[in-house]
This record gives structure tokens, sequence and C-alpha cells, in this order.
């Protein structure tokens, strides 16, 4: 019986010619894309201006909720951003480091550059302990536990550690940090679409990541889930119009935030990146068991989870 996986293929012309094997740095590219660029330069082309009306302000929310799916977030709970830096700087600026819960704790095999931020929030009176691995592949989990404690503020933790491919016990991690009362900020970047991943059951407060690499969607768009009860009562302070109740209002004086999920952003969304990360995201993977993720040998089999594919929302 043929692998149910090679009708897959023709999606990806690269495969055709090439041995992909690098999806960890920047996934091949679907063929649905230079269409997508098509159809952005010709609705510019076309109708001017008015394509903010008839579809690029909406696009951020629409892709939002196509990126929602392999995430299992509920719709209108992801915003989508230009990376996974930026997104952590979001949600750096809703929090307040000058009382005695101040700590920001995560491991030396988080990605360089949310260490880089989050090292750099020291200025602002952040106490950063950041928890030493033993062999460059595993987190010492018990050490990392260890360390969230009832002063702990965050802890930015990436899912798949990228320089091994280890999966971090996040329930075991979600669990210690909400009972000191710290909140979790989830990298998952190296986990979406490799992994049976679900950020309700995770109850992780925050989740980022891009969609470049496992999710075929190119450059230039990441996301941001935060829980939605959290939401409401978060105020950025990295924010812009983007962000306001009333953004084409362009009122002064204090800022009254969206109650939507355009909350986390701050001004004019990228609608190329949009537009293009749109057909891999249609070949989307739904969050399966990981039961359902086994491969006939009984080994976990990450991309068996592609037959569930559904055209996106
Ligand atoms: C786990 C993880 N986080 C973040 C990034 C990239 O961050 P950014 O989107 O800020 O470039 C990568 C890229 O390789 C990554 O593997």
């Amino acid at each position: 019986m043929p692998d149910e996986l090679l009708r897959y293929r023709p999606e990806f012309p690269i495969l055709s010619s090439t041995t992909y094997l690098i999806s960890n740095s920047l996934g091949a590219m679907p063929r649905g894309v230079e269409d997508a660029l098509h159809q952005y330069t010709e609705l510019w082309n076309t109708r001017g201006v008015r394509a903010w009306e008839e579809e690029w302000w909406m696009l951020a929310s629409e892709v939002g909720d196509q990126i929602g799916v392999p995430l299992n977030a509920p719709r209108g709970s992801v915003a989508c951003l230009q990376n996974v830096t930026t997104c952590q700087a979001i949600v750096a600026s809703c929090l307040d480091f000058s009382g005695p819960r101040n700590k920001v704790v995560y491991t030396d095999l988080n990605f360089p550059s949310v260490m880089y931020f989050w090292e750099a929030q020291r200025s602002r009176g952040a106490r950063v302990e950041m928890v030493p691995n033993d062999d460059g592949i595993h987190v010492n989990t018990a050490r990392l536990l260890d360390a969230i404690d009832d002063k702990t503020l965050i802890v930015p933790i990436s899912h798949v550690i990228f320089r091994s491919a280890f999966i971090q016990d996040i329930e075991a991690i979600v669990d210690k940090a909400h009972r000191v009362g710290a909140y979790v900020l989830l990298d998952s970047f190296q986990a979406t679409g490799t992994l049976p991943f679900d950020v309700q059951k995770l109850n992780v407060d925050f989740c980022t990541g891009g969609v470049l690499k496992w999710l075929y969607g190119g450059p230039g768009t990441a996301y941001l889930y935060v829980r939605p009860d959290l939401a409401k009562k978060l105020e950025p302070t990295f924010t812009g119009w983007s962000g306001h109740e009333n953004p084409f209002g362009f009122e002064i004086g204090a800022t009254r935030y969206s109650p939507t999920i355009y909350r986390f952003t701050q001004g004019t969304p990228n609608i190329p990146a949009l537009k293009v990360a749109q057909p891999g995201l249609k070949i989307t993977p739904k969050p399966v068991s990981r039961r359902s993720a086994k491969s006939r040998s009984g080994r976990p089999r990450c991309s068996s989870r592609w037959p569930t594919a559904t055209a996106g929302r």
C-alpha cells in the first residue's frame, strides 16, 4: 500500500529535484505561494487603498486562526507578528519587574535570540536565572523546577530544544510555575507541526513560534497565543495604533486597548508575509493524540499527523 503521505509531495515542487531535510531551518515552499503573491500584487494594483478594507486589515486575524488549528488554540487567541523575538518583547512589555516577584527562569538551551532579549530585561529590573544543562542535549528538569519559586514572574522556555531536539516536560514546568503563581511562555517553533501539541491542554499562558519551518509559511510571520482569560487583563506597553480599541480614530491620550487579539499588535501588518503563510497553513495538521501519532511499528511518527490535514478552518 503506498504511503498516504506521498500525496503531499506535489504540494512542494522542490521535492522533485531535492531530498529536503532542513525544515528545522526553512520549510520547503508550497506551490500555492506563487499564486498567493500574485493575488497580493493584483489586489494592490487593481484596488489600491481599498485593499485594506477588502482583505488586508482582516488578514492577520484570519492567519492567526489558521495557525490556531495546529496549536488547538481558540479562535481569536493568536496574534500574528513578525518574529518570535518580537512576540517575547510584547509579553515582557505586559510585565512589571519593579516588585519582589521579578525573576525570569529559563534554561541555557533556549534559542539564543530569546535569551538575548530576556538578558536585556535586567535593565528593567528582571532577575534572570539561567539554569545550566549538563550535556548540551537534555534539560535538567529537576534543576529547572527547583529554580522556579514564589519570586518567579515568568518562565520562557522552548518546547523542542533547537540544538538537540530534546522535548521538554512542559506539563511538569507549567504545573510548578502555576503552583507558585508564575506565567509560562512556551516557544513552540520547533514543535508546531512536528509534535502532537495543544496549548489548551498544556495550559500555557503564552505560546509563540513562527510559520517558516514546519508550517511551510515562509519568513515574516510569527504567532503569539495568549490564554483568552488572561489576554483581557494584560496591557502591553509595547503597543501602537493597531492595538487600540479604535485604531482608525487616531485618538490621543491614554490608550484604550483593543478587546480583540489585535491588543497585542502595534502597527501596520506585514501583508505579503501573511499571504505567503496561507498556502502552507491550508495543509494544516490538526492536533492528534499521542496514540494516533504512532507509526505501524508503534514508534511515534510525527509526520503521521499530516493525513488528518484540513483545508484550514
Ligand atoms: C526554538 C526557536 N525559537 C526562535 C527561533 C527564531 O526566532 P525569531 O523568529 O525571533 O527569528 C528559532 C529559529 O531557528 C527557533 O528554533
